[in-house]
């Protein structure tokens, strides 16, 4: 759909009337994409981050975060615990830890690769060397959030790291063939209706594949600690006005939403969503991945998060998708 950017402002602004606009995202939804909801079994598998935005809870300086890094064979056994369960996609998330090198994560991948699942790799930002191989090794998709299109405020977020440098992480994914997912943070400080607006037309304009939007929520261990943080109204606003202006591709209910509200995640399923990302890490791991207070299911098994999330889905009159919820049909490598 085409909409200007003063119609999206205003969409953005107004309170009153957003349940319509819920209605109608969620009419798109059904239209173009169906009411099928792809779940994804998310590995986080590394805490440990050469990054220090203001925001997150595993930012660099945290000293009071206890660090882990799981091996290959746990990220692999992960994996494949994963794939038994019936996931089709393992998404693998860390912070920027190069430890996993450009040949380990290879290795990782092409082990993964036999579990007949799409890969999704969200390991930040990376050579562009590093991106091919691991396409090459079987990487379908790859999600890294642009967090805002302000530039200014950016730089003030994620200080000794370039915006630039992230859109050119963006271009070099989409021109090597990933599926690509990107997003953003609502609610950050100073951050204005206008520039959400912009973000918007960006994701447009970049042509993603997926698109994660969440609102930020402050961590006490980070220098944001006292910042408001975002509402899940605004934050569904404009995951809503995302989908009427892709109205086909792929919008995860973000599990942010559902630490800001104990039905986030469904109530984004009823206004545009269509993807949901449960989390399929182990044990102790599960509590240390704490990018903002208040993360969800952190003393539950990733069996229980499945069975869980499924009923929740079917309680609402969706059914899992069984395939591998490609944007617009689209297979991974390798599938038959
Ligand atoms: N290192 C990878 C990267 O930079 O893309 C992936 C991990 S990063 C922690 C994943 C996402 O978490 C970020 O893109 C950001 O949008 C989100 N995030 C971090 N801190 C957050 C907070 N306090 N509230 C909400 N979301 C947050
Ligand atoms: Fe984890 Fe419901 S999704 S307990």
């Amino acid at each position: 759909m085409e909409l200007k950017r003063a119609e999206i402002i205003r969409l953005l602004s107004d309170e009153q009337n957003q349940d319509d606009l819920f209605r109608q995202a969620d009419e798109v939804r059904r239209q173009y994409v169906g009411d099928e909801v792809h779940l994804r079994g998310l590995i986080e598998f590394s805490n440990i981050c050469r990054n220090n935005c203001m925001y997150c809870g595993i930012r660099r300086d945290n000293s009071q975060l206890k660090r882990y890094r799981m091996n290959e064979e746990e990220l692999i056994d992960t994996a494949r615990k994963a794939a038994e369960m019936g996931f089709k996609t393992i998404v693998m998330q860390s912070g920027e830890d190069v430890w996993f090198s450009r040949e380990r994560m290879c290795r990782i991948i092409e082990q993964i690769k036999k579990f007949d699942v799409a890969i999704t790799l969200s390991v930040g930002e990376r050579p562009y060397e590093d991106y091919k191989v691991w396409f090459d090794a079987g990487a379908d998709r790859y999600l890294i959030r642009i967090e805002t299109t302000d530039k200014d405020l950016y730089h003030r977020l994620d200080p000794n790291m370039s915006w630039q440098n992230r859109h050119e992480c963006l271009m070099a994914l989409k021109e090597i063939g990933y599926e690509l997912g990107s997003g953003i943070m609502v609610g950050l400080p100073e951050q204005s209706i206008e520039s959400i607006a912009d973000d918007l037309l960006y994701l447009k304009e970049i042509g993603v594949d997926m698109a994660g939007i969440g609102p930020f929520i402050p961590h006490a261990q980070t220098p944001l600690k006292d910042a408001k943080g975002g509402t899940l109204d605004l934050a569904r606003r404009t995951m809503a006005i995302m989908r009427l202006l892709m109205p086909d591709i792929n919008i995860p209910a973000t599990t942010a939403m559902e630490s800001l509200h104990p039905r986030g995640r469904i109530l984004a399923l009823q206004s545009g969503a269509n993807v949901v990302m449960p989390n399929v890490t182990e044990g102790e791991y599960r509590k240390l991945y704490e990018l903002y207070p208040g993360k969800i299911c952190v003393d539950d098994t990733p069996l229980h998060c499945k069975t869980c999330i499924g009923a929740k889905i079917m309680s609402i009159g969706r059914k899992v998708g069984m395939g591998y919820g490609g944007h617009a049909g689209r297979l991974p490598h390798g599938a038959k």
